[in-house]
């Protein structure tokens, strides 16, 4: 059974969806850089494991991020999962997990990378919206696109609003993402090569609302 890190900032609401989900692996540990988070009390409610360890504690990234390394190790962990995780990593540390750590980012990459996603998708006057599942490389939310949930904006939408429906779709991509990662229906190959049931990924698996 595929051993699954999940790594937390704040509320932890895709944690939960990844909690309810019932995936075919195990949760086995969440990591919090913020002590305050709401995410461990979800993880503490649904009897996992809970590490805290503040990036404010260290002298620099790479430091904490050898922290988190070995927690990873010591849990034994076969997947991390960036849910709401508000830290950059380190070059060393994504190398270290490359090909088995994933991320959630709300917007359809390529398009919207980095922060305020909803309030750009605004300004630019796009009519269509979403998030992405990827995999985590060392340039910033450009690894290989796993799902998709893609939704409309609607005219009277504001960064709130598309804030809490894109949420609704993460609930959804990211479970299927992970659970299609834990049954081997999407496989990272040692050459870097992502196969969807054993057929090389050409395109995000979309999950539309429209
Ligand atoms: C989500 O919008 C996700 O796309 C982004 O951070 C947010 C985390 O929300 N990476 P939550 O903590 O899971 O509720």
């Amino acid at each position: 059974m595929i051993k699954i890190a999940v790594l937390v900032s704040g509320s932890g609401s895709n944690l939960q969806a990844l909690i309810d989900a019932n995936l075919s692996g195990q949760i086995i540990g969440v990591i919090s850089n913020k002590p305050g988070a709401y995410a461990l009390e979800r993880a503490k409610n649904a009897g996992i494991a809970t590490a805290i360890i503040e990036h404010k504690q260290y002298p620099n990234r790479e430091a904490f991020d050898d922290v988190m390394h070995q927690q990873l190790l010591d849990w034994d962990v076969d997947l991390v999962v960036l849910a709401g995780f508000m830290r950059i990593l380190s070059a060393k540390f994504v190398k270290a997990w490359e090909g088995k750590m994933v991320n959630i980012h709300p917007s359809l990459l390529p398009q919207y990378k980095g922060m305020h996603t909803h309030q750009r998708v605004l300004n630019t006057g796009d009519v269509i919206h979403g998030c992405t599942v990827h995999y985590v490389t060392a340039e910033l939310d450009a690894g290989q696109a796993l799902t998709q949930g893609v939704m409309k904006v609607r005219v009277q939408d504001d960064a709130i609003s598309l804030a809490n429906r894109v949420h609704v779709l993460e609930h959804i991509i990211y479970p299927q993402a992970v659970e299609w990662i834990c049954n081997g229906t999407l496989q990272h190959t040692s050459q870097g090569q992502v196969l969807y049931k054993g057929q090389p990924l050409v395109e995000p698996i979309q999950f539309c609302k429209l």
